[in-house]
């Protein structure tokens, strides 16, 4: 069911798991449109993913929580992205299950259909709008939404702008919001992506490796961003970074994966102090 969009165009489905009908809901932590009665908003169960023989992920299970911030870490190749790539309908498992919610088959979906079902991805590299300011790249991002009524002559409710403003706050780009983002620096860039993603109000976000090529000072900053999301939203954040890991990990869920499955799973000391991830990854 691909159809392309004309510009002003919002997206609409009809499909299982589309939130076309559940309305706008600015500041809430989920949606109606996700059953998250057993306490999780994600399932993925021995999930394989085989490229020519090759196995990327081997059946790889492991669980969110609904408000958590799970930390994902592993040696390069272990799995990470492409684990996103299966959540996000990128990758197609061979074989295992991945459910969002109790009752959303993101293996029946596509790309499009998942994320409008409220999983939202970063990806390293920040891809904003260059050409455009930064209050435009966030209205933009909300008119992406296609909860919001689909309009040739869309203006922002007073709420709309104040949800801009506290987005901008957030990812502390207030006062830079008339500056074009093509100016910004890559940290500000990447912040202005995870700024467009929350305008979507994503029930899950999906981070791979949101510190790379930033500064310590911006490193430092994102980590109090997502300290300041914690609880707010469900987030997987993929990071090599164990000094950030250990900023926005806690007291929370830490999953070192190795060789498409889970290694080990606990706080982050308990990973650190497993003889096995000592081996593979955090060496001794
Ligand atoms: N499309 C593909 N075709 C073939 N092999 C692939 C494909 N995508 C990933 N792989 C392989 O699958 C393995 C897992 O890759 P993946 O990118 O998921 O690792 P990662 O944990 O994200 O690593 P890094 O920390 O370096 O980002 C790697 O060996 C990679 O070469
Ligand atoms: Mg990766």
């Amino acid at each position: 069911m691909s159809k392309v969009l004309k510009s002003g165009e919002t997206y609409l489905s009809e499909e299982p798991g589309s939130r076309a009908d559940y309305g706008v809901n600015y500041g809430r932590v989920k949606s109606a449109g996700v059953d998250t009665t057993h306490g999780a908003i994600l399932y993925l169960d021995d999930i394989t993913v085989s490229f020519d023989g090759f196995k990327a992920l081997n059946k790889l299970t492991l669980d969110i929580s609904v408000g958590e911030l799970r930390c994902i870490i592993g040696p390069n190749g272990a799995g990470k992205t492409t684990m996103m790539d299966v959540i996000t309908g990128k990758t197609k498992a061979s074989s295992g299950s991945a459910f969002f919610g109790q009752t959303i088959d993101l293996a029946k979906m596509n790309e499009v259909q998942i994320a409008h079902a409220g999983i939202g991805r970063k990806f390293q590299r920040p891809t904003v709008f260059e050409q455009h300011s930064v209050f435009e790249n966030l209205e933009l991002a909300m008119k992406m939404d296609k909860r919001v009524k689909p309009s040739l002559f869309f203006r922002l409710t007073s709420e709309q702008g104040g949800k801009i403003e506290e987005i901008l706050k957030l990812i502390r780009l207030n006062g830079q919001e008339a500056r074009a983002a093509g100016l910004l620096s890559h940290g500000q860039k990447q912040w202005l992506e995870i700024g467009m993603l929350l305008m979507q109000e994503p029930e899950l976000i999906l981070l791979d490796e949101p510190v790379a090529g930033m500064s310590d000072a911006e490193t430092a900053r994102t980590a109090e961003l997502l300290n300041e999301l914690r609880g707010k939203h469900s987030i997987m954040v993929v990071e090599h970074d164990m000094g950030f890991v250990t900023e926005i990990a806690r007291q929370g869920k830490v999953s070192v994966l190795h060789e498409g499955s889970v290694l080990s799973e606990g706080t982050m000391q308990q990973v650190q102090n497993d003889e096995r991830v000592i081996e593979v990854y955090l060496g001794r």
